[in-house]
């Protein structure tokens, strides 16, 4: 990782470690905003997949703006010298008083449920807000990550537009934004489009719209054969649809995994080689309090030996030493795993260190920062 051996960073910080590459984010970053030139637009990095500040440092400094979930992580941005209006709050099912919070700090917000409005009455009048729309479409995706469908608690379902409509008259708002987030990782961009098709029907229930807010859903590779989202094609046809539609609108786009996702790496050290009574188990010093992708969502994450690339492959369980089923991979052939490899899992930028917890006392891996030329701690 720029010019520095993976392994000197281990030695250095031991394991487990989660490892970033800043200039993989740097380039991630420029694709999505070249592709996303051809319009007014601006990306904003839902730092839910990586809150780390040095992360969000990078993302500062090419320009992007945020999308948060939380009033934490509308504080942490803003600490860090995000402006309020660079900022889309974007939160589920949170309290009242969360949303007043983050709306006393000027931010963006898109509402997902018709029933706050009567809540906020009081603080409504003369306000800008945006709305969270469900289609209620089936697109694409994990259905554990799919959110615009029927049975998904997130966005306003439409058929209850007509209802905020009249709350905008009763309380004085002006609906500013649409946004919708289909999922994430949605692996045809045809559904993207879909999703995007959906969006623009709305545009014309509301006359005093500025922006559209896309949310994310982009793709990336976790596995060699995967394909990484066209964004180029996306945002060709986001740009269709904005003259189909005699619109002039800004485009604001929630990327997560896209920027973050192959930007990470989790490095741990093999514990034990272990034969059971059918299959033979790596056991690795991790588990799910670290990356915990793999259990939920039956994520793939392509792992890698580094002590012994060209041991004889062989097939292992790899698991963790939780007292749990903590499994990475099933059967995976890797290359002989001996007691001490250093075990790399590939794609752990988004949702891995984020979602860290610290079950049966487990510390928590360190962050380390690859970065001109640099590699710190952060
Ligand atoms: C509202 C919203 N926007 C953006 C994202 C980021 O998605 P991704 O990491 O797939 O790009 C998410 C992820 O869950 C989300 O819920």
């Amino acid at each position: 990782m720029n010019n520095i051996p993976f392994e000197e960073i281990i030695k250095k910080f031991g394991t487990p470690i989660y490892v970033y590459h800043g200039e993989k984010i740097e380039r991630q970053y420029e694709k999505l905003s070249n592709a996303f030139s051809i319009m007014n637009s601006k990306i904003h990095y839902a730092m839910k997949a990586n809150e780390n500040i040095e992360i969000l440092k990078i993302i500062k400094n090419l320009g992007g703006g945020i999308d948060a979930v939380s009033a934490n992580e509308v504080d942490r941005a803003l600490n860090i010298g995000f402006k309020p209006d660079e900022i889309v709050f974007t939160p589920s099912c949170a309290s009242v008083e969360e949303i007043v919070y983050v709306m006393d700090k000027k931010v963006n917000i898109h509402i997902g449920a018709s029933e706050y409005f009567p809540l906020l009455a009081k603080k409504l009048k003369g306000k800008k807000v945006g709305l969270r729309i469900n289609p209620g479409v089936n697109i694409g995706g994990n259905q554990k990550i799919a959110t615009s469908h029927h049975a998904s608690k997130f966005g306003i379902p439409v058929i209850f537009l007509e209802k905020v409509k009249d709350f905008q008259k009763e309380y004085g708002f002006v609906v500013n934004s649409l946004h919708i987030h289909a999922g994430s990782n949605i692996s045809n961009v045809d559904d993207l489009k879909n999703s995007i098709d959906n969006l623009f029907k709305y545009t014309k229930e509301f006359e005093n719209l500025e922006y559209l807010d896309i949310g994310s859903g982009l793709k990336i590779k976790y596995k060699k054969e995967d394909t990484e989202t066209d964004v180029d094609s996306y945002a060709a046809h986001i740009k269709r649809k904005m003259q189909e539609y005699n619109q002039n609108l800004k485009i604001k786009i929630e990327p997560g995994k896209y920027l973050v996702g192959n930007a990470g790496y989790l490095a741990t050290t093999v514990n034990i080689i272990k034969q059971g009574y059918k299959r033979k188990f790596a056991g690795l010093n991790s588990g799910f309090n670290h990356l915990i992708r793999p259990m939920y969502y039956n994520a793939y994450h392509e792992i890698i030996n580094i002590s012994n690339p060209k041991g004889k492959l062989q097939k292992y369980d790899v698991v963790g030493q939780l007292c749990e089923e903590d499994t990475f991979a099933y059967n995976r052939l890797l290359n002989e795993l001996r007691i001490g490899d250093i075990v790399v899992i590939k794609s752990a930028g988004a949702y891995s260190a984020s979602m860290v917890m610290e079950y049966n006392l487990r510390k928590k891996p360190k962050e380390i920062l690859v970065f001109k030329n640099a590699v710190r701690q952060i």
